[in-house]
């Protein structure tokens, strides 16, 4: 790469379908520490490594960056699964499309998600784990919508507090676009 050119280069605009960026990658970088600070004091007395399950697709970068940084011993696994409620269906029917690698009986487990937003994805997995004989079940939500929840869930650790808008990118996505944009933008609904 031309260095000379890339250090004159000007800072690419947002992409026209964003209306702002919510939170830049410096924010939440360091969140993201504190986080796994907060993590690996809760968990620091644990016998066996603590299994954390991400939630596919979205939780994949919080996934990457927060496990990095982790001290105590883990796991990393991932499940997907497709929801019905994620878009305004108050049906919030949630199904398992692919499950751990991990057998989760006796671990103790924490649920890494990129979005809380009715709540209903994490109500049916924490319910779902805790039923499989977990030692415990926690869940670690990047950012949360108090406006949209349906149904109560407890989170344990949690980045940001936003707003009831669609956001982008740090692994959310828009009808799969945007999901690898370093920050958190807010989208301009479609009509
Ligand atoms: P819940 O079951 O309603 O809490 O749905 C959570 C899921 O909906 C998340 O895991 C995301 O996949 C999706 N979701 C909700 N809000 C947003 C958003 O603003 N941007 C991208 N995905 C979202
Ligand atoms: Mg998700």
């Amino acid at each position: 790469m031309d260095l000379e050119f890339a250090m004159t280069e000007e800072k690419p605009s947002l992409p026209d379908d964003l209306r702002r960026v919510l939170i830049d990658e410096e924010t939440i970088a360091n969140r993201v520490s504190e986080l796994a600070d907060e993590i690996n004091a809760a968990y620091k007395d644990i016998k066996d490594p603590l299994i954390l399950v991400g939630v596919l697709k979205g939780s994949f970068i919080f996934m990457a960056d927060l496990s990095r940084r982790l001290t105590i011993p883990h796991i990393v696994d991932f499940i997907a699964i497709s929801s019905y409620g994620a878009k305004g269906d108050k049906r919030g029917e949630v199904r398992l499309l692919m499950d751990t690698r991990e057998n989760l009986a006796g671990h103790h487990v924490l649920i890494v998600e990129d979005i809380l937003d009715s709540g209903h994805t994490l109500a049916y997995l924490t319910k779902a784990f805790k039923a499989r004989g977990t030692e415990s079940v926690e869940t670690a939500v990047f950012l949360d919508k108090p406006e949209r929840h349906a149904v109560p869930v407890d989170i344990r650790f949690r980045g940001f507090e936003i707003p009831d808008v669609w956001v982008v990118g740090y692994g959310l996505d828009y009808k799969e676009r945007h999901r690898t944009l370093p920050f958190i933008a807010e989208m301009i609904p479609e009509n």
